[in-house]
């Protein structure tokens, strides 16, 4: 079967991934340096795919054991430890028997979560419950990264979630660990540039000048040009560059976005035919209309003075000044320090992104779908 090959959830293989060469070789470099390093890019620019794709080339999946753990829904450092080890045992379990046992045997605290068969397989049903001490299993984790029968790399993705984490020392003490693990190189990634840049740059926090920054861009159009060309006419179909040209500039050059146009435009072309710019407005308004049910849900969940906020935050698409006078009274809002309330929350929630005293809405779909609806 012919899959659409403009893939939007998640990494699949070479072929499905466009470009990225430079960032692939200069990530491969740090790690393979013995560095650790901090990716940093807005959400949906192809973080967590970079990282896959890193792990997919030869040159680390033969030499390394690779753990990768997305820490965005976690709360506590509880769960994160859950998370990691569940994810260890996952990477190590196909490595046979050898490899999982040497794991088994430093993480004494959760025993538990083991039974062993009839030949004295393990079997893993590791619950959340079965961390009773997480301090302690971390420990027992960062002791066997450090004596793995191979080098480690792990990668933490949504890492500024741990600043987040009720726990309040929790960057020192990775920090402290991660420095004296020398088996093992990690990556964090992270989205909110705010928060991962504190983490990171401030003088005062624990991984001050600890590792490497890599800003993601996006993907270099000419690059994406020949790739999304070179997919349509594999099956027969043409496209016309100009296509990608309104593509990125709708899409705010963000990857998933210009990958979840295409991956419509692309069923919408038939064998034969041309894939031209006069498609992508419609392809929008479509893609929209499939997310009406979502979006009215998502604004009809929000506190009325948050509502009205976002609702003119993205009317004005790319707001600035948005406690002064002629903002509130542009948008009739109630007053300058209600609008600052409603920021505040959000923001946390991630509905808005501020950078350079510039609000704009997160999902940028959203955004043109409150600009259609309001
Ligand atoms: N280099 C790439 N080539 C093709 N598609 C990509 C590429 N990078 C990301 N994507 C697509 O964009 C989506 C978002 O990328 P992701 O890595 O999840 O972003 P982030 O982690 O920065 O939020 C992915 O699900 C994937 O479908
Ligand atoms: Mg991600």
């Amino acid at each position: 079967m012919q899959i659409n090959p403009f893939i939007i959830s998640g990494y699949v293989s070479e072929r499905y991934f466009c470009g990225r060469e430079k960032e692939t070789q200069e990530l491969i470099q740090e790690i393979t340096d013995g560095n650790n390093v901090a990716i940093i890019a807005t959400r949906r620019m192809g973080k967590s795919d970079l990282i896959r794709h890193v792990f997919n080339q030869s040159e680390i999946c033969a030499s390394y054991y690779t753990f990768y753990v997305d820490i965005y829904a976690t709360r506590t450092l509880r769960e994160f430890v859950y998370l990691l080890s569940k994810e260890i045992v996952d990477e190590l379990k196909p490595q046979g028997q050898k490899s999982i046992s040497r794991f088994w045997n430093y993480i004494k605290s959760i025993q538990a979560g083991v039974s062993f068969g009839p030949t004295g397989e393990p079997s893993f049903n590791l619950q959340l419950g079965d961390l009773q001490q997480p301090e302690t299993t971390l420990d027992e984790i960062f002791k066997y990264l450090q004596t793995a029968d191979k080098p480690c790399i792990v990668a933490i993705d949504e890492f500024q979630q741990t600043a987040l984490y009720p726990e309040k020392n929790i960057e020192a003490i990775l920090r402290t660990y991660i420095q004296k693990c020398s088996n093992a190189k990690f990556i964090f990634a992270g989205s909110q540039r705010h928060l991962m840049g504190q983490m990171f740059t401030s003088a005062s926090r624990p991984f001050y000048q600890s590792v490497s920054i890599m800003n993601i861009g996006p993907i270099d159009i000419d690059k994406y040009k020949t790739f999304a060309v070179h997919h349509f006419e594999d099956v027969g179909k043409k496209l016309d560059t100009e296509t990608v040209d309104k593509v990125f500039a709708v899409c705010h050059n963000i990857t998933w976005y210009v990958q979840k146009m295409f991956s419509i435009l692309y069923s919408r072309t038939s064998r034969g035919e041309t894939c031209r710019p006069d498609m992508v407005m419609p392809t929008l308004a479509y893609i929209l209309s499939t997310l009406d049910y979502t979006y009215k849900e998502t604004l009809f969940r929000m506190p009325k003075k948050q509502k009205e906020v976002f609702v003119a935050i993205a009317k004005e698409g790319e707001a600035k000044n948005i406690t002064s006078g002629s903002f509130v009274k542009k948008y009739k809002l109630p007053s300058p320090s209600t609008v600052q309330a409603a920021v505040k929350g959000l923001l946390e929630n991630d509905y808005l992104t501020h950078e350079l005293g510039v609000y704009t809405v997160y999902d940028l779909f959203l955004g043109y779908w409150i600009q259609r609806n309001y």
